[in-house]
């Protein structure tokens, strides 16, 4: 079954960390609500089946919304293609819009699960961040969704913030585990060129968190999750049984899935395709019937590399057998030789045909997979 992904490119504001494309005005909701059904038709045999597990609305912020533009959507969704009666359907939320009425509003909508970025529970770390709401606010936005009926909620977490010292994210960490959600994500702060935070490191304005400091937050991560009863599935993600998000899970086996609005990418097996970045430019095109997009035919050296990159990211591993049969027993050797070292290295296992990478492989992922692409 494929997946079906919805960018809503608007936020209220921006946060200093952020460079995923987003708008901050509201100027173009209605109207590129309008263009998204549009583009769901025009691109009605993209996929190759009909079927469709996962439904996820990202962001930006899809929590700015009204009811009724989800419920368009939807109608189109629902009336294109079969959406299977257990699909998991998610939206990203920010904490400030998750009010008892929104949410009890959109509990009559085929949603089952919520995505809430929190990022920090410290409203010095949240300031610095340019985040709209507060700790308690979150705290509350949690309670909130669990109160209108949502028992499938994950949150969004960053450590190594500017200044955070290992017993803060420790703090963090046991706030988080102490919530009642289902699924965690926690990602280390990536300084993207060109935004706020990173002009500020630029200039020497804030304190950053050292590498080793880095590493022991991630293993702290791993540890306080573990004994929480949470499973890490992919370098980032921690589920308990039966919570793993299926959406992301498809991105990682590769599965194909359709991205509609600016922005959004699509994977049909074979190539990419990815949406220009203006919201502008995508309602006018659409209008006119053309899709504003990239696409990239892949090599089957890129077929392989793309495998390689999302099996090795997730504790599921890469099946050798699955390689050999996709790209034959040249790549499976290829793949073999140059894992060795870092099998020797113990940062990573081979056993049953799968290659995993253990925690230490986990922290030097990037450049263990950039060993292993064939270029
Ligand atoms: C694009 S955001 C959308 C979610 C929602 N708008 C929000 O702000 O909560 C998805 C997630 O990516 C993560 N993220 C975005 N930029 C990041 C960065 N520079 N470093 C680490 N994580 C980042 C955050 O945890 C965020 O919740
Ligand atoms: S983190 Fe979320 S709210 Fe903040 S700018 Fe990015 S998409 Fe918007």
């Amino acid at each position: 079954m494929s997946g079906i992904y919805i960018h809503i490119p608007f936020c209220k504001t921006k946060c200093s960390y952020c460079d995923f494309y987003s708008a901050v005005s509201a100027q173009y909701i209605s109207a590129l609500v309008d263009t998204i059904g549009r583009e769901l038709k025009l691109r009605e045999n993209y996929l190759p089946d009909k079927k469709i597990g996962t439904i996820y609305f990202g962001g930006g912020t899809p929590s700015l919304l009204e009811k009724k533009y989800f419920e368009q959507i939807f109608d189109t969704i629902y009336g294109l293609y079969q959406v299977d009666e257990n699909a998991e359907i998610t939206f990203e939320a920010n904490p400030d819009d998750l009010t008892p009425a929104y949410l009890e509003g959109l509990r009559s909508l085929p949603f089952n699960r919520v995505s809430i970025g929190i990022q920090s529970f410290d409203d010095a770390d949240l300031q610095r961040l340019n985040r709209r709401h507060t700790g308690a606010e979150a705290l509350q936005a949690v309670k909130n969704a669990q109160q209108a009926g949502f028992d499938n909620i994950s949150i969004d977490l960053i450590y190594g913030l500017p200044y955070q010292a290992l017993q803060a994210w420790e703090k963090q960490l046991d706030t988080a585990l102490g919530m009642g959600v289902q699924h965690i994500s926690a990602y280390g702060l990536t300084y993207e060129e060109g935004t706020p935070i990173w002009k500020r490191r630029e200039s020497r304005e804030i304190q950053t968190v050292d590498d080793d400091t880095m590493t022991d937050m991630y293993r702290l991560l791993l540890d306080k999750t573990g004994k929480a009863g949470f499973k890490q599935y992919e370098i980032s993600n921690f589920a308990l049984q039966g919570c793993r998000s299926r959406h992301n899970s498809s991105y990682w086996k590769q599965i194909p899935y359709i991205g509609l609005g600016p922005s959004a990418h699509s994977f049909d097996g074979t190539s990419r395709q990815w949406n220009v970045n203006s919201i502008k430019e995508y309602i006018s095109e659409i209008s006119e019937n053309r899709i504003p997009a990239e696409r990239e035919e892949l090599s089957l050296s890129e077929q392989y590399n793309d495998f390689v990159m999302v099996s090795l990211r997730t504790t599921d591993g890469l099946n050798v057998c699955e390689l050999e049969a996709r790209f034959g027993a040249d790549f499976k050797r290829f793949c073999l030789q140059n894992i060795k070292t870092f099998i020797e290295a113990e940062k990573a296992d081979y056993s049953d045909n799968v290659i995993r990478l253990n925690t230490d492989g986990f922290l030097v992922s990037d450049m263990i997979i950039a060993e292993l692409m064939k270029v």
